[in-house]
């Protein structure tokens, strides 16, 4: 199967170098700095520093937060098996574990060129949309690709061919600012190879994810939602 390069839809990182004169120095810290989540605020700064409770949490939530972390850690598993809380993986498949992707609850990142699958980073895939759709859109909010549906998995468990595999590859784009300064900017290019079921819907759309950081996301979920629809309002 030959590899079909395909454009993400210009996504671009413009660095914005700004000389303005009341940009802040960040000579001393500011106040709250110290402990930006307040209470919560965890004092390791190690690679572990994101997968720590909150430093305020009672020991009594504590057991819930260890069996919500060892789910997020442990791999999951072939059905059937012994592990029946685990199993069910596949038969397609990103990978075998959240934090796989989400990497020690932190960010992840997209696959480097000579590595053997995408992991932390996934392609999202639709299609353009007609009235046809209509309920699928109703259901999804989008048409998925009729055949490698709205996710590429490019595992499998055995015997199962994957969906293909996914790998970026960056095209250098050289940019001029107003005073001629050059820097270069990289324009990932998605490269899809081996797809196993043969080719895609011709107007197939791309979204390429990288898997965000899970820090922080407690304290979101702590705010009622009534505050939340007030402050839109
Ligand atoms: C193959 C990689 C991958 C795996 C495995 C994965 N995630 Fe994610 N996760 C992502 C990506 C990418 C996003 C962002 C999706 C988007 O923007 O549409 C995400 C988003 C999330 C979010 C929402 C974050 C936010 O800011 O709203 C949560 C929560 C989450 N994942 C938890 C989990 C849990 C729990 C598991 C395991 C059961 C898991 N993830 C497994 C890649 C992954």
């Amino acid at each position: 199967m030959p590899s079909l390069p395909l454009r993400l839809s210009a996504l671009f990182l413009a660095l914005g170098l700004s000389a303005c004169d009341d940009a802040p120095r960040f000579t001393k810290a500011e106040p709250g700095e110290a402990r930006s989540g307040g209470a919560t605020t965890v004092r390791k700064t190690d690679q572990n520093a994101f997968s720590l409770p909150s430093a305020n949490l009672p020991p009594s939530r504590r057991v819930d937060f260890s069996v919500g972390n060892s789910f997020f850690r442990s791999p999951w598993v072939i059905a059937p098996s012994t592990t029946t809380a685990r199993d069910g993986l596949g038969p397609l498949f990103n990978t075998n574990a959240c934090q796989n992707c989400h990497i020690k609850d932190g960010r992840g990142h997209p696959p480097t060129p000579d590595s053997a699958n995408a992991v932390s980073m996934l392609v999202r895939l639709s299609i353009p949309d007609s009235p046809a759709y209509a309920t699928v859109i109703e259901q999804l909010g989008i048409v998925p690709e009729p055949v490698y549906g709205g996710q590429f998995q490019d595992m499998a468990v055995p015997g199962v061919t994957p969906e293909g595999k996914v790998r970026v590859e960056y095209t250098p784009v050289p940019i001029r600012f107003k005073d001629g300064t050059e820097v270069e900017l990289r324009k990932p290019v998605l490269q899809f190879s081996q797809l196993g079921y043969g080719p895609m819907h011709p107007d197939t759309r791309f979204s390429a994810r990288v898997a965000p950081p899970m820090i922080g996301l407690g304290l979101l979920e702590a705010i009622p939602e009534e505050a939340i629809l007030a402050n839109a309002a």
